[in-house]
């Protein structure tokens, strides 16, 4: 019995990273660190994965940066964060102190910016990484090096040269083949993929006052419930092509969303826009996987990963 039942080793070719659970909060919806602490069953956090960390601090967009749509949201929030050096300075210790398994998420506009970042984090032992290359709301970089397979390489190596710990790539869904990126990126030495970041979207919302039309309108990133057949997938379609660790994301809020995920190749998962309506949700998920694990008789979470996938059609 226990929790221990529950522990996911994600193992590369050359690292592995040991998680408590296979359920993670996903980058930029569940803060920098303790922000969840009064909502969530911390003995089964699975980790965090932080909010994505540039060099410099940003401000993010200005306007409305979310908007609410059937079983989704969109949002631009433009990667607002407190830069590398505060994270370190004021995050870091929380988290430490604390004891929470995070994952330091980064994004840059250049190559440079994301060796310096590399750089930094393996000097603050920092012991996993997951880089943005897929954010769709913002004007430079990001998601530019996310769309080519070459350049995508190119940067996971120079990253990799920077960096010995378990080195994380994110994926975004907005390319027309995702195989050879994927490739690129185990190609360069990553140990493991994340996928999906956002789609592309847009919300509307028109009133009528009688004379005339005003309107609401948010381009940005799509998440949530809605994607999750997408995300499903782009998850089969990596895990077709690699053998390294995916990490999937996208519409997780429940058991079932997890077996299904597992089915399609993914070793754990993120729960991101789920956050927003049931804070607790990395935590119930991790609870209702060991009480299947204890009621059917599995031996561990790897059995039950391992039968899931044995599933036939
Ligand atoms: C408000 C918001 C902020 C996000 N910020 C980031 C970010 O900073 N870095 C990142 O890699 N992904 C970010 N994402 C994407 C999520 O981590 C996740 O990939 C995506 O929302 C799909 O998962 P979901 O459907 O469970 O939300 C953000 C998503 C939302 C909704």
């Amino acid at each position: 019995m226990g929790i221990e039942k529950l522990k996911t080793v994600l193992k590369s070719h050359n690292r592995s990273l040991v998680l408590k659970t296979p359920i993670l909060g996903a980058s930029g919806t569940y803060g920098y660190n303790n922000e969840f602490e009064d909502f969530i069953n911390l003995e089964y956090l699975g980790g965090v994965v932080t909010k994505g960390i540039t060099l410099e601090k940003r401000l993010g967009n200005k306007g409305d940066r979310i908007f609410e749509v059937t079983s989704g949201m969109i949002n631009r929030i433009g990667l607002e964060n407190v830069g590398i050096e505060r994270f370190i300075k004021e995050k870091l210790p929380v988290l430490k102190e604390k004891k929470i398994d995070f994952i330091l998420n980064i994004a840059g506009s250049s190559f440079e910016d994301y060796e310096k970042l590399a750089k930094i984090v393996n000097d603050n032992n920092i012991k996993a990484i997951e880089v943005n290359v897929s954010c769709p709301n913002v004007n430079s970089g990001c998601l530019e090096f996310g769309k080519n397979p070459k350049t995508l390489e190119e940067l996971v190596f120079k990253i990799r040269k920077n960096y010995d710990g378990f080195l994380i790539v994110k994926l975004s869904p907005n390319v027309s083949d995702i195989k050879p990126l994927a490739l690129a990126v185990q190609n360069a030495g990553a140990d493991c993929i994340s996928a999906i970041n956002t789609l592309h979207g847009l919300g509307i919302k028109l009133n009528y006052n009688g004379e005339v039309f005003t309107k609401k309108s948010v381009q940005g990133g799509l998440s949530g419930r809605c994607i999750k057949p997408v995300a499903l997938y782009y998850v089969s379609q990596i895990k077709s092509v690699v053998d390294i660790p995916v990490i999937a994301l996208g519409g997780i809020s429940k058991i079932d969303d997890v077996f299904e995920f597992i089915s399609a190749g993914a070793d754990a998962v993120q729960t991101g826009t789920e956050n927003f309506t049931n804070p607790s949700v990395i935590s119930d998920i991790a609870a209702d996987i060991e009480e299947f694990i204890n009621k059917n008789n599995f031996k561990d979470f790897e059995d039950l990963k391992s039968k899931i996938r044995l599933a036939r059609g």
